[in-house]
């Protein structure tokens, strides 16, 4: 479908009068990096008069350390942390506790997720502790008498996979943690028990997801008496201390074969949904090899499979290197290039991509060099290529919170984690105080039939007892052209995490902005199918978009694409960001 929306004339503008005054402010940050070789000097972005956000925003700045997450409570652990003497692993996984507590419309202790690690000694790491399908799921799970998909991969016991995160976050620690699990543990404990200021996000939050959480045991938590939390009170989660308490005490086997285990197993039990205590026993996270990388000469970490997130990213960049210099940001042929490469990364994406435990992933073919010339050579200039014409040619065979932390030696922590949706399946394990996913839904319920995300994907993504289902969650690090740390960048929003982290890259590397700039500058999304380029409302002018759509390419128009979370490195310390499309902070010291 063609958009139709009324055509703005051409018109750019940088911000407002507002951003007029922000720029001003953002005076020190431009001119520290400007005065670092390492760093290219920053930009100013001129974004189009109908885009939202002022281009010359400013960043947090801190000189030693930062915590990037959706939660200002959570980023304040993850900064307290590390001034106690944490290193940033110690900060990712108080943050990550915190977030169970403090936003658990996507914080999770019920959730998986996946960690990059950079320490400053150079040594890199990626943690998966995405959830798993139960040993009692089958492939068809989800498929009903008439060959219809139900709902049952999205709300409901069935919908959930094996929790992973508290042994993600555990499993980091112990590995990298300068201090003891209690004292990482420790803040959310006090969040939960003696409860945190209710405020409008949270009220808005819960009441724009009451249809999900009501039909569960967590409504009586949520919705006392039927209500909301009211803005100013506190809100005490007694269930969710003790099982914090108990983790902080006995560490994940706590979770995964004590008592919390026993809730799980009776709450399954109960409503019909297929986690065992056995299930639980046999969860592990699992380091993996980050996928290392280049993009016109600055290097980067990523999450490998099961995640798709680091393999495409890596093609996408490695297409756009190999297409050639980049074109002005926000013309027609720079949304074209970017559009047609993430376009031909989700065709390897949803075919290709899976459990490596279970499928032969092409992991070498598909974040090489030389793949990428081959389909950078099948971009026309001109034109649009149907997704249905472009068959993968490598040779062989709403809702997740990303944070991102830096510490004062240089040690970086890319994490993103998940219930899936928000508040995930909607089922809260009342004894235990959390809420459990519905990532189940990430699988191919059936090849050829989208999932939530529209993302229609193949066999190698196929539901079997113990897989983990295919993510797109992105953690990268970024390390400037002479190996130094330079951003820690993540997103939340399903397959559109892909496109806001690989374009804040690009906005960064390419077209030289801030990271404020790179944060709010308009974003795009092509997941192969549907076969079209879904735009940021009000960020691309008239012309642009009908000199795409005389290209061939649909467009779309949405409101937002994802929601990312970053830290980068200026001269004399380090600017955060949160997404100013949603309500998190940067908090450092
Ligand atoms: O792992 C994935 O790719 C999805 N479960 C992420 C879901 C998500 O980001 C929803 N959030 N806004």
């Amino acid at each position: 479908m063609i958009s139709v929306r009324p055509i703005p004339k051409r018109r750019y503008v940088i911000g407002s009068l507002i951003a007029a005054s922000l720029l001003t402010a953002a005076a020190g940050p431009y001119s520290r990096s400007a005065d670092d070789p390492a760093i290219p000097k920053r930009v100013r972005a001129v974004f189009p008069a109908t885009w939202r956000f002022p281009a010359g925003a400013r960043a947090a700045f801190a000189p030693h350390a930062m915590v990037a997450s959706d939660s200002r409570i959570a980023s304040e652990v993850g900064a307290q942390i590390m001034k106690e003497g944490g290193n940033a692993v110690d900060a990712a996984v108080a943050t990550g506790f915190a977030l169970a507590v403090a936003y658990p419309e996507a914080g999770n202790l019920g959730g998986g997720g996946y960690m990059v690690i950079r320490m400053a000694d150079g040594r890199v790491a990626a943690l998966d502790y995405r959830e798993t399908a139960p040993l009692a799921a089958t492939r068809d799970m989800y498929v009903g008498a008439d060959g219809k998909v139900t709902g049952e991969s999205v709300v409901g016991p069935k919908a959930s996979g094996v929790p992973g995160s508290v042994a993600g976050m555990l499993e980091a620690q112990r590995r990298f943690g300068a201090l003891t699990r209690a004292q990482v543990i420790a803040p959310a404990i006090r969040l939960a028990s003696e409860g945190f200021v209710v405020d409008s996000t949270f009220v808005r939050s819960l009441t724009g997801n009451k249809y999900r959480i009501a039909d569960f045991d967590g409504n009586a938590v949520f919705f006392v008496n039927g209500s909301v939390p009211t803005v100013g009170t506190r809100f005490t989660q007694p269930a969710l201390a003790r099982a914090l308490r108990f983790i902080s005490d006995s560490g994940a086997a706590a979770f995964y074969r004590g008592w919390i285990a026993d809730s799980i197993a009776v709450q399954m039990k109960r409503s019909g949904g297929l986690i065992t205590k056995e299930d639980l026993a046999r969860y592990r996270a699992i380091w993996r090899t980050p996928i290392r990388s280049s993009y016109r000469g600055y290097g980067f970490i990523a999450m490998p499979p099961s995640s798709s997130g680091g393999t495409t990213v890596t093609e996408m960049l490695n297409v756009l290197e190999a297409y050639g210099p980049p074109e002005p940001f926000g013309t027609a042929e720079r949304v074209h290039a970017v559009a047609s490469a993430s376009q031909r990364a989700f065709v390897d994406r949803n075919s290709k991509l899976g459990d490596p435990g279970f499928v032969n992933v092409p992991l070498s073919t598909l974040t090489s060099k030389s793949y990428a010339r081959t389909l950078a050579r099948s971009i026309s200039r001109t034109h649009a290529d149907p997704t249905t014409s472009i068959a993968s040619q490598a040779s062989e065979g709403s809702e997740t919170t990303h944070y991102s932390v830096v510490d004062r030696h240089g040690n970086a922590v890319a994490t993103t984690t998940t219930l899936n949706d928000l508040y995930g399946s909607g089922v809260y394990v009342s004894g235990a105080g959390f809420f459990l996913n519905d990532e189940m839904d990430d699988f191919t319920s059936k090849p050829g039939v989208p999932n939530m995300f529209g993302l229609i994907q193949g066999e190698a993504n196929a539901i079997a007892p113990g897989k983990r289902m295919l993510s797109a969650m992105s953690p990268t690090i970024v390390l400037d052209p002479k190996g130094s740390l330079l951003l820690i960048v993540g997103a939340r929003g399903g397959p559109r995490i892909i496109s806001a982290t690989s374009q804040v890259i690009l906005n960064v590397i390419d077209h030289r902005m801030s990271i404020a700039d790179a944060m709010s500058a308009p974003r795009i999304h092509h997941q192969s199918l549907p076969d079209s380029i879904r735009l940021e409302n009000g960020g691309f002018d008239s012309a642009t978009i009908a000199r795409l759509q005389r290209m061939g390419h649909m467009t779309y128009e949405l409101f937002g694409v994802a929601s990312a979370e970053a830290i980068m490195r200026v001269k004399g310390g380090y600017e955060g960001m949160p997404d100013p499309r949603s309500r998190g902070a940067a908090i450092g010291f």
